[in-house]
């Protein structure tokens, strides 16, 4: 009963129907459905209801929820002249983290956690505004650190595309439109990690989504969670040319450091959401007719040299090894990737969210106790 597992590696801390991953097999689901199909077939609006509800939505709630979605972009402008005081260095994670958290202030929010009908109206209803609003105050934030005023948002564009449109001020390439809807799938949701276990323990206390998804960002602002896409670029960069990758990686393994963007705790075989972006990758360089920036062909090299140096002890690329490439292509500059990366999650944690909300007991784990035996105090001049 008192073993104590650091980080509670193995430790089961809920029980939950939401997703799923075979680390051996490299299989990922979500409610059941492998999230290759999804990537092929599905929206990030589509699953993002299916994270939330648990089944595939007709097309009616597909469009109703398309609709309610689109009516949320908006946020007060109190948020956005509360942004423009934010200092324009302010790393765009802690820039979600607060303006998030603020939307507490704006639209209060509580939940009595009863689990009746009307609660799970209310939390649905809750998580539509946050998913919706998570992408505005991202792409509001580009143009507010530069001194402009955001784009308003386009009800006639899906998630993806209105994102796009609001951050780069013009409605995107279809092809990098959906692009993006596929990395917003892939990152929707991966069973609990330390930002979806942040959301259960904060949620459990009855907690404001706002409180709650803010404290998730936290989680996921740290470089051991989020992050790995912004170094995958950054050392595409370093390294340069295709000639140098394989004396740049074998310098980085005699050193002993991690090669960013490879290898994944959950899995043993390659990241199925790799796979994935992988070939992404193959179709817009083929679409493009060759024409790209040079770091695809440097990418292509290092995942080589990995393979053949790396894969005998279980390390592939994963998702972040490909995304963040993708993201430069879309005009996202790096410091940018993990907030994308929380925008894709928050429909995962606000499924999280509601699950834990149904059947809720607050969380208190206990401790090892390490310290002194109870002992007497020792007035100051006795010390
Ligand atoms: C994600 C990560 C922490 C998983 O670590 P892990 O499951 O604990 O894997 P281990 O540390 O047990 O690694 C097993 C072996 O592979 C090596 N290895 C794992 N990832 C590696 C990487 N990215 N580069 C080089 N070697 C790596 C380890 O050094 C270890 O080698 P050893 O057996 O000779 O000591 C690790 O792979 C990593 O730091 N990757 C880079 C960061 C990254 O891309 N993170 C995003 C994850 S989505």
């Amino acid at each position: 009963m008192n073993d104590y597992l650091p980080g509670l590696a193995g430790v089961p801390a809920t029980q939950s129907n939401i997703s799923d991953i075979d680390g051996e097999k490299g299989i990922l689901s979500y409610r059941g459905y492998p999230i290759e199909q999804l990537a092929a077939h599905s929206t990030f609006e589509e699953t993002t209801l299916l994270l939330l509800d648990g089944v595939l939505p007709t097309a009616d709630e597909l469009s109703a929820f398309e609709a309610h979605s689109q009516r949320n972009r908006r946020v007060q402008y109190h948020i956005r002249d509360l942004m423009k005081t934010f200092p324009p260095t302010g790393h765009p994670m802690e820039m979600l983290q607060t303006a998030v958290a603020s939307l507490g202030m704006f639209y209060p929010s509580t939940v009595s956690g009863d689990s009746s009908g009307d609660e799970l109206d209310y939390i649905h209803n809750m998580s539509v505004k946050i998913i919706s609003r998570m992408a505005t105050i991202v792409a509001m934030w580009q143009h507010i650190r530069h001194g402009y005023e955001p784009v308003d948002p386009r009800p006639d564009l899906s998630y993806a595309e209105n994102f796009l449109y609001m951050f780069n001020e013009e409605v995107p390439d279809p092809l990098l439109a959906k692009i993006l809807d596929v990395c917003l799938i892939l990152h929707a949701e991966h069973t609990i990690n330390a930002s979806t276990f942040s959301v259960l323990v904060n949620g459990s206390t009855l907690a404001s989504p706002y409180s709650v998804i803010s404290a998730a960002i936290a989680a996921l602002s740290g470089p051991l969670h989020g992050g790995a896409n912004q170094k995958v670029l950054e050392m595409l960069a370093e390294i340069g040319s295709v000639d140098k990758v394989e004396a740049y990686i074998d310098q980085k393994l005699v050193k002993k450091e991690v090669i960013w963007g490879m290898g994944h705790r959950e899995y043993k075989t390659k990241d199925p959401r790799a796979k994935i972006l992988e070939k992404m990758v193959d179709e817009f360089i083929e679409a493009r007719g060759g024409e790209v920036n040079p770091l695809f062909e440097i990418a292509k090299e290092v995942e080589r040299v990995c393979e053949d140096r790396l894969a005998h002890k279980g390390v592939y690329p994963n998702v972040d090894f490909y995304s963040g490439i993708l993201y430069s292509e879309m005009g996202i500059p790096a410091d940018q990737f993990t907030a994308i990366f929380a925008i894709a999650r928050s429909a995962g944690w606000l499924a999280h969210w509601r699950e834990q909300l149904v059947d809720n007991r607050i969380f208190r784990p206990t401790q090892v106790y390490t310290g002194e035996p109870v002992r007497d105090y020792v007035p100051v001049d006795k010390r």
